[in-house]
């Protein structure tokens, strides 16, 4: 190929580019997503993509000055982005409850985010609270289904006020809803996996066996026999279809002295709505706190959203103290569902190489500020071959 046809062809070979929402959102919400877009800002010209930045002002603030959460037309409006990126919903003063509902819960069910991914990383020279446990053995992703449960809304309180006051809230799943979520989770296992490098946690017979991650269901089927009968039959019948999955079952109540005993014999959780947000916190406090843990709310068909799973923190708002590296490891997530994988593993390694440098994950002891931790990711991005 001549040079010139060869300059034009690189011409018509257009540049990615994706578009992103950012809500900020209220606390210190702003400041966490503004280092995560620092940092994903780092990673596109890094690594030859671009990425235009939309903020909208969704939260507590605008809620108290006009009444307003988030309308149709404004999810609407959404769908056109390729991500929404998000740094903390909850002010406090607006009643608990309101934002939450309003805003996070009805964006993940508007968009039909049914999957919740928390992985449960622990990071170099990050502190956990359990005794002899290190990045070697706390390293495992929960997938939480993120569309049904007792989020669903169903149910409702007669006689209020009264001696006889009835209230109900139930878990509510369908077949389709468990079946898809499932089904994310035995992909996950593969992704995370190969015959090549099989997840450590595998006996021999395993890998002889052919197997090369694990999927645990964490459920209560000793209780909620039907919510669970569903689930533990569907799960049985797909893992069928994944010869190369070792299956695991645990009660939730079992999982959570298993996260904090044995952590290193989780590989990839999947469960319910609640379980999956009440032990996501434990997981969270493992791999150091509120301050390191990424989700992302993800249709992998559409439209998925991606945030830090700790608060929005009031009292540290302004103070330039809050710990950015949840928010930035979600960018990382994020830019893993768009399909940029070396730019995600990039975050990822740049985030490993900072956090042994910090005193501590928590807000205000981090020996550094909010903004020069990002500073910080943002020079190890640059810095990598
Ligand atoms: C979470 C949060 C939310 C949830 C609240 C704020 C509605 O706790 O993302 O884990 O319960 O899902
Ligand atoms: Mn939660």
């Amino acid at each position: 190929m001549t040079q010139q046809r060869k300059n034009m062809k690189d011409k018509t070979k257009q540049k990615k580019s994706y578009s992103i929402a950012v809500i900020g959102g209220d606390g210190t919400g702003p400041e966490v997503a503004a280092e995560g877009v620092k940092v994903l800002r780092a990673a596109a010209r890094k690594f030859g993509f671009s990425i235009r930045v939309k903020q909208f002002d969704f939260g507590g603030e605008r809620y108290l000055a006009t009444g307003k959460i988030i309308d149709d037309s404004e999810i609407a409006a959404l769908k056109k982005y390729d991500s929404i990126y998000l740094g903390a919903i909850g002010h406090p003063d607006v009643k608990p409850g309101v934002l939450e509902k309003g805003l996070l819960l009805r964006l993940r069910f508007a968009l039909d985010q049914y999957i919740n991914l928390r992985p449960v990383k622990l990071y170099p020279g990050v502190e956990t609270p359990l005794k002899d446990k290190g990045p070697e053995e706390i390293d495992y992703v929960v997938v939480r289904e993120n569309s049904g449960g007792a989020y669903t809304g169903c149910g409702g309180i007669v006689m209020e006020g009264t001696p006889n006051e009835v209230a109900t809230q139930e878990m509510i799943y369908t077949r389709h809803q468990v079946e898809r979520c499932l089904r994310y989770a035995f992909e996950l296992v593969r992704k995370r996996h190969s015959k090549k490098s099989p997840w450590k946690g595998l006996s021999e017979e395993d890998i002889k066996a052919g197997k090369i991650g694990q999927l645990t269901l964490c459920g209560k089927t000793n209780v909620l026999t039907y919510v669970f009968g569903l689930w533990e039959r569907a799960f049985y019948e797909i893992a069928e279809e994944y010869p190369d999955v070792k299956t695991d079952y645990c009660h939730v109540d079992a999982t959570t002295m298993w996260m904090v005993k044995n952590p290193e014999w989780f590989d990839v959780i999947v469960t319910e709505n609640l379980f999956g947000d009440i032990i996501t916190d434990l997981g969270a406090m493992t791999q150091g706190g509120m301050g390191v843990a990424a989700g992302g709310n993800i249709n992998p068909e559409g439209l998925s959203m991606f945030e830090p799973i700790g608060g929005s923190a009031p009292k540290y708002t302004g103070l330039n103290v809050i710990n950015p590296m949840a928010a930035i490891a979600s960018v990382s997530m994020m830019l893993d569902t768009l399909g940029e994988t070396n730019a995600a593993d990039s975050i990822e390694k740049a985030i490993m190489a900072v956090t042994p440098q910090m005193k501590s994950q928590a807000a205000g002891r981090m020996g550094f500020s909010t903004t020069e931790v990002g500073n910080m990711v943002v020079d190890e991005i640059k810095k990598q071959k």
